[in-house]
């Protein structure tokens, strides 16, 4: 608990503790059954089979066959190789994303703008950060390759009208893809009823290891590979197979869809005082993202007047880890793209505040965090009018 030594972990999107059962799963993968799942003898078979009871039980989960299920490092690589494959792989030349994107997405998308010279629409966010489908409609050419849309915002909690979207692409010939890392956990993963061409996840957000991460590919959409090499993963994706974190990650999406109503549920909970504590107690905090379409875990806020990242380190100083929107250095302080895409002034994008809780939040961590955060928002306050 913050002040007596004790700390206060506040940021469960930006990475989660591994659930002891996923570690217990793990272990004998690094051990005595290391074998490489691509030998032909016992030792490769028996790692083999672990690969592809995982790939079964993603499948389960996300409602798709598991030949449709890729597994990468990390859901940066999963972004990257739906929008670089998808892209690639067809002959249309033009992409549409919007500006509330990870940078998985959207710096991939610059990228094959600058260097390829494929055509790039950002389609507006309106003041939560939501898309509107009739946007994308409205960006959408006979040449469009992919739309990609995240599901849930990683800043600001939002959910995107995803199945909408993705119909509103597919009615033009355009692959959809959503960075679903935020999502993965709290929110439905069943692609069908999505209607998503391709769904990439993280396991570290969702008590899974870090370095491991999976891309749902649709039967029939072809990608170019982004790391080319064996044919691993039918081809998709070079690169002998990490069996130990395949199966981590099998194991925790497992455990988070077998118990995820009731995690939910306390998360809302939590998060409700704490968006309810800190209008009643900071003064000029707004609560950014939509106030219902938002994950179930996250509380944001704009806090006018704010280095968010001066915050950061005071409330880190009291024990309390938390996020801003702003990935810069204090003294340096840069506006959140996205709160200023939602059209806040540069004086409230600054001061970006993430509060996100998990499975192991108390109601006693929330209160300490709103006895310490008026105090110390005002000292930020202080210090930048001094
Ligand atoms: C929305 C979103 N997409 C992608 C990523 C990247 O995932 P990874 O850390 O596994 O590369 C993150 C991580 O913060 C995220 O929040």
């Amino acid at each position: 608990m913050a002040g007596n030594g004790q700390s206060i972990y506040m940021d469960y999107a930006a990475t989660t503790p591994v659930d002891p059962r996923v570690v217990e799963a793990m272990m004998p993968y690094f051990t005595e059954r290391f074998g490489n799942p691509s030998s032909i003898h016992t030792f490769g078979r028996e790692a083999s089979r672990a690969v592809q009871a995982a790939r079964e039980t993603v499948a389960g989960i996300l409602n798709c066959k598991p030949g449709e299920i890729v597994f990468t490092s990390c859901g940066t690589e999963s972004d990257n190789l739906a929008l670089r494959g998808a892209t690639l792989e067809n002959g249309r030349r033009h992409i549409v994303t919007s500006p509330v994107e990870h940078h998985a997405v959207s710096r991939t998308a610059e990228i094959l703008h600058a260097h390829l010279g494929y055509g790039l629409t950002v389609v507006p966010v309106d003041a939560y950060g939501m898309v509107d489908p009739a946007d994308v409609a409205d960006a959408l050419r006979d040449d469009t390759a992919l739309v990609s849309i995240m599901y849930a915002n990683n800043e600001v909690g939002t959910i995107q009208p995803i199945a909408e979207i993705a119909a509103v692409a597919h009615a033009r010939g355009a692959r959809f893809h959503t960075d679903a890392v935020q999502a993965a956990g709290q929110l439905p993963l069943d692609v069908a009823a999505l209607g998503v061409d391709m769904l990439a996840i993280s396991a570290h957000k969702f008590y899974g290891p870090k370095g491991v991460g999976a891309l749902y590919v649709r039967e029939g959409v072809r990608l170019v590979p982004s790391q080319s090499g064996g044919g691993q993963e039918g081809g998709r994706r070079g690169g002998t197979t990490n069996v130990a974190l395949i199966v981590g990650l099998a194991k925790a999406l497992e455990i988070a869809y077998a118990e995820r109503e009731a995690h939910v549920a306390r998360y809302r909970q939590l998060r409700d005082r704490l968006i309810e504590g800190v209008r009643a107690r900071v003064p000029d905090a707004q609560l950014t993202g939509h106030p219902e379409q938002r994950l179930p875990n996250s509380a944001s806020f704009a806090l006018r007047g704010v280095d968010g990242n001066a915050l950061l380190m005071h409330l880190d100083l009291k024990g309390i880890a938390a996020s801003s929107g702003s990935a810069c250095l204090v003294g340096t302080p840069e506006p959140s793209e996205v709160l200023m895409a939602m059209g806040l002034p540069p004086a409230w994008a600054l001061g970006g505040l993430r509060l996100t809780v998990g499975r192991h939040t108390t109601d006693a961590e929330v209160d300490a965090v709103l006895d310490v955060l008026s105090d110390a928002v005002a000292r930020v306050r202080a210090l930048a009018a001094a």
